[in-house]
């Protein structure tokens, strides 16, 4: 079973060092220890810039001493989950096996304690699994909080733990996250919590004709799955709100157009889409969302077999269009065609949002900054940036035109699975081509794709995490759900 570990929070433990925050001339300390601080700060001319501390050592027990976090001053709610990340550098940095918070009165933070604590989360992640022994000079931290404020910290850590779950799925190496393992752990994780879950298996999929899942997976021993999780927090209100469609490739090697080193290894997180789905159906579910919705995740391997598919041959998807495959590495593109069929045909969802590692392309362009949104409906595209700027999951809209449908056709195929080339060959990895060809089998309804290749691991920190997998989507579509049933939009 995937698992991982983060800062562990509890309450009580009086005598840890305390945790205290500075920004500007603002101090968050308790009132008794604030002449204290600030005649240290004053004394070492200490600049609260982010990503610095001060770390004052009492002269007695390690109760006496205070490690001041400098916080940076923006208002959003990014705020002090940041500062918490700073929180655990500063942890880390000065090896404290324990230390303690003062209570959100005392911080004078009020509610935004719990986004201080799921900042502590999300950057104390980490993916053990893989080693024998922890690595040296990193070891379990335990944060301790005042009773009062345990209420703010569980509601933190309903909001972080469906984020880490993503993430650890995400860097969980292909060997260990097979497409079965996957499905699997995703019913273990989902089911207690009220919703249904159903995977399709080999021959269910091949019962049903879903060709472009089938045709992706054939290279590999690893058998695909259909993952399906339905939350339905409004029982009442009939049909669905929306479905999320998850790519869900646990490993892409290119299939016969294999991938070039070493960008290759790297290709095990190439299901963080269906593990970003699955992470906001968990997070709706945790705070029994108001609303129906359903995650779709096609999940398989693209590797390369005598039993691979080939680049030139013309497929049949779920929905009986034909694909002519021009790269096997395109691989994305094909099984979300059948994951946004299975999801109208079963679900006439009310609005589809699939969500993928779609092109290496969007990073010369967005980087690990932003996500590429890619819809025709303004209302849409609207909602979901908002929802985004508001967990700090940023997205930017690009262009999907009608005019652009030349960037998928084919001479022999109803759609082809490469963008034209266009001039000197440039081209060929569209991130716009990939959306135009994911719109073919959204068939006019309501729909967004989100190219998340850029988004979905970290080289650098940010106010989210540390460097990984970022489980970028799990936080932006559960705050989306909200949006998305009050105004329909
Ligand atoms: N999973 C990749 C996208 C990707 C590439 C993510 C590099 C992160 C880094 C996707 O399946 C892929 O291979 N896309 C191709 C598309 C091309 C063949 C049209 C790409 O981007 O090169
Ligand atoms: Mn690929
Ligand atoms: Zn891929």
């Amino acid at each position: 079973m995937t698992s991982w570990t983060s800062i562990e929070i509890k309450s009580g433990g009086d005598d840890a060092p305390m945790l205290a925050f500075a920004a500007g001339e603002a101090l968050y300390a308790p009132a008794a220890a604030q002449d204290r601080i600030r005649a240290v700060v004053k004394a070492t001319g200490f600049d609260p810039k982010p990503g610095r501390w001060l770390d004052i050592v009492g002269e007695g027990d390690a109760g006496s001493r205070i490690v001041v976090i400098a916080a940076g001053a923006n208002d959003s709610e990014d705020r002090w989950r940041n500062a918490g990340g700073h929180a655990v550098e500063a942890i880390r940095a000065l090896a404290l096996v324990a230390a303690r918070l003062p209570s959100a009165a005392e911080l004078g933070i009020g509610e935004a304690f719990a986004d201080l604590i799921e900042g502590v989360l999300l950057h104390g992640f980490r993916l053990d699994q893989g080693r024998s022994n922890p690595v040296p000079g990193q070891f379990a931290s335990t944060l301790s909080i005042a009773q009062d404020d345990a209420p703010l910290a569980e509601e933190a850590r309903l909001r972080a733990d469906p984020v880490n779950r993503a993430r650890a799925w995400v860097e969980q190496p292909a060997n260990r996250l097979t497409p079965a393992v996957f499905a699997d752990e995703a019913e273990a994780a989902l089911v207690p919590l009220g919703v249904r879950v159903r995977q399709l298996d080999l021959a269910e999929l091949e019962a049903l004709g879903a060709g472009g899942i089938l045709a992706v997976a054939a290279g590999s021993s690893n058998e695909p799955r259909l993952t399906i999780a339905e939350w339905r927090g409004a029982p009442d209100r009939e049909g669905w709100d929306a479905a999320f469609v998850g790519k869900g490739l646990t490993f892409d090697a290119g299939g016969l157009n294999l991938k070039a080193r070493p960008g290759i290894a790297k290709m095990k997180f190439d299901m963080a889409g269906g593990a970003a789905v699955l992470g906001a159906i968990e997070r709706l579910a945790l705070r029994k969302a108001p609303v129906n919705i359903v995650a779709v995740v096609p999940m398989c391997e693209n590797n390369i077999d005598g039993k691979s598919y080939r680049p030139g041959d013309v497929i049949t998807s779920l929905a009986g269009l034909t694909i002519d495959v021009q790269d096997t590495d395109a691989e994305g593109r094909i099984v979300l065609a059948d994951g946004v069929t299975y999801a109208i045909r079963e679900y006439d969802p009310g609005v589809i949002v699939d969500v993928a590692t779609l092109t290496g392309a969007i990073m010369g362009v967005l980087h690990e900054d932003f996500a590429g949104l890619f819809t025709s409906d303004d209302a849409l595209a609207a909602s979901l940036t908002g929802a985004g700027a508001a967990t700090h999951e940023l997205l930017w809209r690009l262009p999907l035109v009608a005019s652009m449908a030349y960037l998928v056709e084919s001479p022999v195929a109803d759609v082809s699975n490469l963008g034209a080339p266009g001039w000197f060959g440039v081209g060929g990895g569209s991130p716009v081509a990939g959306a135009k060809f994911i719109e073919k089998f959204a068939d006019g309804r309501r729909w967004a794709h989100l190219d998340i290749a850029g988004t979905g691991w970290a080289t650098r920190r940010s106010s989210r995490c540390g460097p990984g997998a970022t489980g970028f989507g799990v936080a932006l579509l559960d705050r989306w759900a909200d949006l998305a049933v009050a105004d329909k939009g």
